[in-house]
């Protein structure tokens, strides 16, 4: 049988990595699809660029009609990554009756309810497996391996970048900068950056993740987002003290009153395991009635675990390009026709412990003020860490860990504490997940 000829769109890191792969494991991917699988056109911005894969010649182009108009192409994979024109570009492939493999979370998350639509009228598949976690099958584990269960919640350490620059913080006191430069060398950071350290990019995830796990559309102007930018290492040091780590999660969890679509730095206690998942390693802890609570660990960006996820989804569409289309597991896990459009709840209503830190002035008195507060709020303590003042300064840092309370308590409680005249500059909130 003839080889199964492919479109990339995009030959950076994800791209380069599927490319590598597909020829590294040609005869074993072969086996496993039944057919051959030939990548044989390329589109990139400067298609003289030195690539660290070697192609045989005339493969690359920028004219992405080269592959949306070829209809020898059957699969397009879009390694691209933005809003458009990859946006276009996949509309153009799906109308053109090919299937699509992409890696792009921003656009899934986005303009995914709109892809699948199109996707679905034309009975072609659309597979974004390597959107979520690099290099760990976390859309299939939910969509199919997980396909009994009612899930009750995802949680979990979902952009590799953050917990990078997370771990090197804590573990070697790096700056939060040079961090960020050693993650964008090694290639696990999105083309802007400002994507992975203000928690965008978990947002995304987590909007595709809520979606397959609760048969949601795909909400992502719901999510709250909170990066690790504002993040000071002390808060990291102070937190270990504590018996915490701090970990950027994406959490969406299904409450009584509604679902928690929720993305932001957080504290975990040390002894759980997805505490321990440093560096650009993702974990996702998935909950359900019937398997209880199991966690997925792997690499969470770079170029060939990405590719592992991208060539994986190439797989699966060479197997299924002859099956009826209505035979085809649902893009989104559920069938189209039973989203439940569940109410998403309003930070203020969600319910954390946690973690507060101030600077106050070195006097009596102060404390008692600022508990009181709480106490007056309904908040109640768990630990308090008061610090001694670093040398010729006159505040001192006061740390404390709430139980589990509503947002909105905490916000008027931080409001009131911070126009105390014995408190200085701004409070430091973050919330508190204990995995119990
Ligand atoms: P990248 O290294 O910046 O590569 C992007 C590629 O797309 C480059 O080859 C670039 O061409 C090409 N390109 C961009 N805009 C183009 C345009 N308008 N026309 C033609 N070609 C264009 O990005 P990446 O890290 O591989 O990420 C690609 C996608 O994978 C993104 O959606 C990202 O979110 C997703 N992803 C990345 C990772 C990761 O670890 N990096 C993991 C999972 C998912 P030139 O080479 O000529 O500049
Ligand atoms: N920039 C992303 C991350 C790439 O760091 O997790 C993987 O999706």
């Amino acid at each position: 049988m003839k080889a199964v000829r492919v479109g990339l769109l995009g030959f950076g890191v994800v791209g380069g990595g599927t490319a590598a792969v597909l020829t590294r494991n040609a005869q074993e991917i072969a086996r496993r699809a039944g057919r051959g699988i030939e990548i044989v056109k390329i589109l990139a911005r400067d298609p003289a660029k030195p690539r660290a894969v070697a192609l045989p010649p005339g493969r690359m182009t920028r004219e992405a009609d080269e592959i949306l108009k070829d209809p020898t192409i059957e699969v397009v994979v879009e390694t691209m990554g933005g809003i458009e024109p990859a946006r276009s570009y996949i509309l153009a492939a799906i109308a053109a009756g090919k299937h699509v493999v992409t890696a792009n979370k921003a656009l899934i998350a986005t303009c995914g309810n709109e892809i699948f639509a199109a996707a679905r009228a034309r009975g072609v598949v659309v597979a974004f497996e390597a959107a979520v976690a690099g290099g760990i099958p976390i859309i299939k584990a939910i969509r199919e391996g997980l396909a009994g269960n009612r899930i009750r919640g995802v949680a979990g350490i979902i952009n590799g970048t953050c917990n990078y620059i997370l771990t090197e913080m804590r573990e070697h006191r790096t700056e939060f900068t040079a961090a960020l430069k050693q993650a964008q060398a090694l290639g696990y950071a999105e083309a802007d950056p400002h994507f992975d350290i203000d928690g965008i990019d978990a947002a995304h995830k987590l909007t595709i993740l809520a979606a397959i796990a609760f048969g949601i559309p795909l909400v992502f102007e719901q999510v709250y987002i909170e990066g690790i930018r504002e993040l000071e290492t002390a808060d990291i040091v102070y937190a270990a003290e504590l018996g915490y780590r701090v970990k950027h999660l994406g959490i969406a969890r299904r409450g009584a009153h509604g679902i928690e679509l929720r993305a932001h730095p957080v504290l975990i206690p040390q002894k759980r395991l997805i505490a321990n998942v440093d560096g650009v390693m993702n974990a996702i802890l998935v909950s359900g009635d019937a398997v209880g609570s199991a966690l997925f660990y792997g690499p969470g960006a770079g170029a060939e675990p990405t590719a592992s996820a991208v060539v994986a989804d190439i797989i699966d569409v060479v197997r299924t390009l002859t099956t009826d289309p209505g035979l085809r597991v649902p893009h989104l896990a559920f069938q189209p026709d039973a989203l439940s459009d569940g109410p998403v709840l309003g930070m203020a209503d969600v319910e954390t412990a946690c973690y507060l830190r101030c600077e106050a002035l070195d006097r009596p008195g102060v404390m008692a003020d600022v508990t009181r507060i709480l106490a007056d709020l309904g908040i109640s303590i768990e630990a308090i860490l008061q610090k001694a003042p670093e040398p010729g300064a006159h505040t001192v840092p006061v740390i404390l860990l709430t139980h589990s309370v509503r947002e909105a308590q905490v916000d008027a409680a931080i409001a009131r504490i911070a126009s105390l005249e014995s408190i200085t500059g701004k409070i430091r909130r973050l919330r508190v997940e204990s995995f119990a």
